[in-house]
This record gives structure tokens, C-alpha cells and sequence, in this order.
């Protein structure tokens, strides 16, 4: 059975972005500073996560209400265990046309092959600059730049379609916009802009910090020439703009100085089930206790989250002002539910 929902503000159910991983092998600044994600920070105990028949199960009733677009995050989703094989289950789901993956890259070297032969096409690839001291600095790590450039390669030459996220940052990497776009419009990766976002508690955001999308664009149309592209469906994060007379595009996500959330269809999980609303959510519904220990039926469950969606009225990016002069509850971190 199919029932299309729709929340308070008529916006559908229709992407569905998964965590299977709190923890990650990056510290990136701006997402697990190491100085609060240290070695003793309580990260989920392996009972904790949500195990793949939960998933595979969770999917199914998600796509019964409207989903159709299932993204992996983490953390680090390649740190979890047979991450392929979970893969391959969600593409059994009828009724999910896109599945997609987000990852920093360091274990894809590794794992490109098995992805691509679980039926997985593309794949979302943070990578905030070129220069091996800035990038390991941003990692938090001082991992090797070239490590993941040469990942990437190979997972381009097996036909993994690859976007490349930057998140930018103004004093830390604004010089890296130029050589990051010559770089991607080279190998053919599509890269997208970031705004620098205010997710969680402990990334020091603050508004000096973020290089406005429109800053950016203005200065890569001083050397190249762009023309904007309609967005492929209603609610796509990223405002598009291609290189003229070619087919290679470029992207920007702008959730500060553009709020996306009239059209925000999506819903999220992290990887100890519970089901938020928004990125910028203080709390989160536990789906995983409904699951495991009421034994609640499918249909239940279905008609809970389908309940939970139509009283959703969140839009966080719209009132970000508003909310942050008065907000005292901790927002969840973004490693935890995977952006
Ligand atoms: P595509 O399907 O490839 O377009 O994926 P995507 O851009 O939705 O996913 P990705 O995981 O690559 O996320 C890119 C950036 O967009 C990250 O910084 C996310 O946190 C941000 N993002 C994605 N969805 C939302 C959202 O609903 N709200 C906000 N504020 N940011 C979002
Ligand atoms: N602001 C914007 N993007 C962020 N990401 C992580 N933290 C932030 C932040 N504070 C990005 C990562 C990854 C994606 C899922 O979210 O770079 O590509
Ligand atoms: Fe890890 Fe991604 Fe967060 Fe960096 S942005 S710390 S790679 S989860
Ligand atoms: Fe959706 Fe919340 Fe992001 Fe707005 S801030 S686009 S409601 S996740």
C-alpha cells in the first residue's frame, strides 16, 4: 500500500538519509573538533546501532510513505562493517530509485569495487581543499590529501559517478574555490559549495566565518562562464549552474544565506534509530525501541512515523536568527546524524 503524506506544510516524505555510523576516522574542524571528540567520548556501543535487517526494515516503511531517495551517511559509513551488503538490500527495495552514499574517502580505495558490484552509482566525497597542509588541518588527523585523490580515481575508473563536497570556510580554505573547481571540472567530478553551517554545539560557527554562495559564484564568473541549470526536482539541496557549452556542472548549498526548507522533504535516521525531522533538530523520536522491544507491527509503525510527519513544521533555516538568540537545548551533532 502507498499513501503519500504531507506535513503542516504540505511538504511529502521523500528522501531519507540513514547514519549507519556515529564515529568517523576524520576530525574535521568544523564537524568533530578532536578537542570534544576525544578518546574518551562516548560514542554508541556496536548493541546500540541499528543492524541491518532494522534498516533494510525501516526502508521498507519509509518507502511505503513516500520515500524514494535513500542516502548513507555516518560519521564514517565505510567504518561500518559490510557496508556493500547493505547496499545491495536497500536496491531490492522497489520502490527506492536513488541510493546514494556520502563518505570522506579514506577507505574507498578499498571499497570502491565492492559498491559499484552492489549496484551503487554514485557517491558524495567531502573534500574541502587540494594543499596537503590545509586539508590536514582541516581533518583534525593530518591525513595525506593524496590519498584520497588517488581513491577517487579509482573509483572514477570503475564508473562510480562522484560529487565533491566542500564545506568553505573564510580565512581556512576560501583560497582552495579555484584550484577545487579546476580541479573537479578536470576529472569530471561535480563540486558543490557548502556554507559553513551552525549544526551541532562545538564547531565555533559564527557568521564571519561562512563565504556567502553568491561571493563564491562571483568569483569563479570572473574566469569561467556559468549559466544556471533548473533543479531536477522539487527540493534538491544544491542550486546548480553549468560550465557553458559543456555538460559538467558545478553546485552550491547555501542552507545560510538561502534557506531551503519550504521545499524540505527530508527525513533523517541516525545510527541508534531515531527518526529527526531536521538537521537542526534538538530531539529525535527513538523508532529503534518501537522496534525492538514493543515489537510494534509494520503497519503500526507506519501509521506512527506517517502521524509524525503530518504535525512536522520544522524550518530551522528560516528562523536560524530567531532561534539561536533564545535557543538553550543542544542540537544534535551533525557526525551523529550524518548531515
Ligand atoms: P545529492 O542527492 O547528491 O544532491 O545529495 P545531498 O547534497 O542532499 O547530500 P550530501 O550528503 O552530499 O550533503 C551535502 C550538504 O548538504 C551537507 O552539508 C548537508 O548537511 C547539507 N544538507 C543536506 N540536506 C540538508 C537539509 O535538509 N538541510 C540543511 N540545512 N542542510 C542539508
Ligand atoms: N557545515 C556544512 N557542511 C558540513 N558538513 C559537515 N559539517 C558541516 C558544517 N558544519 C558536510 C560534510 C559532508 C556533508 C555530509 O556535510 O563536509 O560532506
Ligand atoms: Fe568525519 Fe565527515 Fe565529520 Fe569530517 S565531516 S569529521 S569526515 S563525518
Ligand atoms: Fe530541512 Fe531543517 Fe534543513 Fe530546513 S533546516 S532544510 S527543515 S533539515
Amino acid at each position: 500500500m502507498h499513501m503519500a503524506i504531507l506535513d503542516t506544510r504540505s511538504r511529502p516524505l521523500r528522501d531519507l538519509r540513514v547514519s549507519v555510523m556515529d564515529q568517523c576516522n576524520l576530525r574535521c574542524t568544523y564537524c568533530m573538533p578532536k578537542e570534544v571528540f576525544g578518546t574518551d567520548y562516548p560514542f554508541l556501543p556496536p548493541e546500540k546501532l541499528l543492524n541491518f535487517d532494522e534498516i533494510e526494515n525501516l526502508v521498507r516503511v519509509f518507502s511505503s510513505l513516500g520515500v524514494k531517495k535513500v542516502r548513507i551517511t555516518g560519521g564514517e559509513p565505510l567504518l561500518r562493517k559490510d557496508l556493500p551488503h547493505l547496499i545491495k538490500r536497500i536496491y531490492k527495495i522497489q520502490e527506492i530509485e536513488d541510493v546514494a552514499l556520502t563518505t570522506n574517502g579514506l577507505l574507498l580505495g578499498h571499497y570502491a569495487g565492492q559498491l559499484k558490484d552492489a549496484g551503487l552509482k554514485r557517491i558524495n566525497v567531502s573534500l574541502d581543499s587540494l594543499n596537503p597542509i590545509n586539508y590536514g588541518k582541516m581533518n583534525g588527523r593530518n591525513f595525506p590529501v593524496a590519498r584520497v585523490l588517488k581513491a577517487l580515481e579509482q573509483a572514477a575508473s570503475i564508473g562510480l559517478q562522484i560529487k565533491i563536497n566542500m564545506v568553505v570556510q573564510r580565512g581556512i580554505n576560501d583560497g582552495d574555490i579555484l584550484p577545487l573547481a579546476k580541479y573537479c571540472f578536470n576529472e569530471g567530478y561535480t563540486l558543490r559549495y557548502i556554507e559553513f553551517m551552525d549544526v551541532g554545539n562545538t564547531n565555533g560557527w559564527n557568521m564571519e566565518k561562512v563565504v556567502p554562495s553568491r561571493e563564491v559564484l562571483d568569483k569563479l564568473q570572473q574566469t569561467m562562464s556559468l549559466e544556471a541549470v533548473d533543479p531536477d526536482y522539487i527540493g534538491e539541496v544544491a542550486k546548480r549552474y553549468r560550465y557553458k557549452n559543456t555538460d559538467k556542472e558545478i553546485g552550491f548549498i547555501s542552507s545560510i544565506t538561502e534557506s531551503y526548507c519550504s521545499t524540505c522533504n527530508r527525513a533523517r535516521i541516525s545510527a541508534d534509530g531515531k527518526l529527526f525531522t531536521c538537521l537542526f533538530a534538538t530531539q529525535g523520536t527513538d523508532l529503534v525501541s518501537l522496534m525492538r522491544n514493543e515489537e510494534i507491527s509494520n503497519e503500526d509503525l507506519t501509521q506512527f512515523i506517517s502521524d509524525l510527519w503530518n504535525k512536522r513544521s520544522d524550518r530551522y533555516s528560516e528562523q536560524r536568527v530567531e532561534i539561536s538568540k533564545h535557543q538553550t537545548k543542544k542540537k544534535i551533532e551533525m557526525s551523529y546524524i550524518g548531515g
